[in-house]
């Protein structure tokens, strides 16, 4: 073979290796080391021109300009590759990267207070801002507290084996919070003003209205002076915090440890609702602890939480309060 003819078909056999190279390139990196080994200064291009050298005049230009349409090709061959590369990788970036906004979420969910935890919170919250503290009593009372020095009597009905829960040794589940005034009042001398929130018990058998564990927030305020009005702009400046502007009414009452006393009751959906008792302390109740009733006076207050809460969050039944059904409770 001619060195004329070897030359063509060496670029021949390039340009068909070539082709085949670049379409398999998988990336820039690939594209550029083929570009380097092509068309470089030391690439296969060069290698044939340098060696152009034994072929003739004529001969000479027709190699050269084949090896220059060679050089075009693959130039265009190398460009349209590296584009091809770039978008691919563009597209599997995007694949790998996309976000499925159908995927359930991994994160732990948020809980929240229970709307009977949040509600007796808010209660407290605003005797707060009257000036009142929290004090805190025990579930688990005895009969003194509970009831004697709140002068109940012995033959009460609330003493009954049928509204209290009695334990061994004299205990029992206390039925109100009102047995924190009185632990109060033992350590802490008047002026006093204290917000007490607890769970009560009682022997009540489960309906709409009732349940034997429930919640109350007992009011207590003594000083000098205070009579009947500081009770009443009290519980008329909480409640209208607490409602806004629902219809409010005092019903004359009775109740061992106040004196006089009422009960509040409050107009949701058509009807009156009771939702707290209140009162004077009775002057029995300031004697049995020491206190001269001649300076000292007050009143008291026993708000029911449940009631509360079913009024603001329109709730028609208790027991969905304690049903730890979860579709119920996420709404608040
Ligand atoms: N302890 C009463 C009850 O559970 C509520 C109550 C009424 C509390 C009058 C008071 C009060 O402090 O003055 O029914």
């Amino acid at each position: 073979m001619s060195s004329f003819d070897q030359l063509i078909s060496e670029l021949e056999l390039l340009e068909a290796d070539a082709a085949k190279d670049i379409a398999e390139a998988i990336d820039v990196e690939a594209l550029e080391n083929l570009r380097v080994g092509l068309l470089g200064k030391k690439g296969r291009v060069s290698l044939v021109l340098a060696s152009m050298g034994k072929l003739s005049g004529e001969e000479r230009p027709k190699v050269g300009q084949r090896a220059n349409l060679l050089k075009r090709q693959l130039q265009e061959l190398l460009t349209e590759r590296l584009d091809k590369v770039k978008s691919l990788a563009l597209k599997n970036r995007l694949v790998e990267e996309s976000i499925d906004i159908t995927y359930p979420p991994s994160g732990v969910p948020f809980g929240h207070r229970h709307p009977l935890i949040s509600t007796s919170e808010k209660i407290v919250d605003l005797f707060c801002g009257l000036g009142y503290q929290v004090s805190e009593g025990p579930e688990i009372e005895t009969d003194y507290y509970n009831f004697s020095a709140l002068n109940i009597p012995e033959d009460h009905p609330a003493r009954d084996m049928q509204d209290t829960f009695y334990l061994r040794n004299n205990l029992l589940l206390r039925t109100h919070t009102s047995p924190v005034q009185i632990r109060y009042l033992e350590e802490n001398p008047p002026p006093v003003r204290i917000v007490a929130p607890g769970r009560v018990y009682r022997r009540d058998a489960v309906d709409a209205t009732h349940s034997p564990v429930f919640h109350q927030v007992e009011v207590l305020s003594i000083d000098e002076g205070l009579d009947f009005s500081h009770l009443r702009g009290t519980v008329m400046a909480f409640l209208k915090s607490f409602f806004g502007d629902l219809p409010v009414r005092f019903r004359a009452s009775y109740f061992p440890f106040t004196e006089p006393s009422a009960e509040v009751d409050v107009k949701w959906r058509g009807r009156w609702l009771e939702v707290m008792g209140c009162g004077m302390v009775d002057p029995a109740v300031l004697n049995g602890l020491g206190l001269d009733p001649e300076r000292w006076s007050g009143f008291a207050a026993g708000l029911g939480v449940e009631r509360f809460c079913m009024v603001r969050h329109e709730i028609d039944d208790i027991r969905r309060l304690y049903t730890s059904d979860l579709r119920f409770l996420e709404q608040f």
